[in-house]
């Protein structure tokens, strides 16, 4: 089924070349930021706000399969979003990610992206 056929978007983020392996980037999607991050290759998207408080996870560090945010060091799967330390409680949004000629794009639905916070 097409993205349009299932009422998804596609959203193009940036260049595979801006984000080598084990890098991250932070892009902009209107008002909402996403993470990218390529992880030996895999890439991965997540909301670009911690979860815990407004603070940008591009400031943080890759830990393994984790993004640690760098304001209070919860560490979050890259896999699910799903936060492996406190003080963060809720996960972060993950967004499927499709490489296609050359650029990384996200599939959501309509609208605003989905964010927890
Ligand atoms: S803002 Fe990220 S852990 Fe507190």
């Amino acid at each position: 089924m097409t993205a349009a056929a299932s009422g998804l978007r596609r959203v193009d983020l940036c260049g595979l070349e801006e984000v080598p392996a084990g890098t991250m980037k932070l892009c902009e999607v209107g008002d909402d930021l996403v993470l990218v991050v390529n992880l030996n290759g895999q890439l991965h998207a997540t909301q670009g706000v911690c979860s815990h408080e407004y603070f940008e996870l591009d400031k943080g560090f890759l830990t393994g399969e984790s993004i640690t945010c760098a304001l209070h060091l919860s560490r979050f799967s890259l896999a699910d979003g799903e936060p492996l330390d406190p003080p963060a409680e809720l996960p972060l949004v993950v967004y499927p990610v499709i490489v296609e000629g050359g650029r990384v794009l996200i599939e959501v639905p309509p609208g605003s992206l989905e964010v927890s916070r």
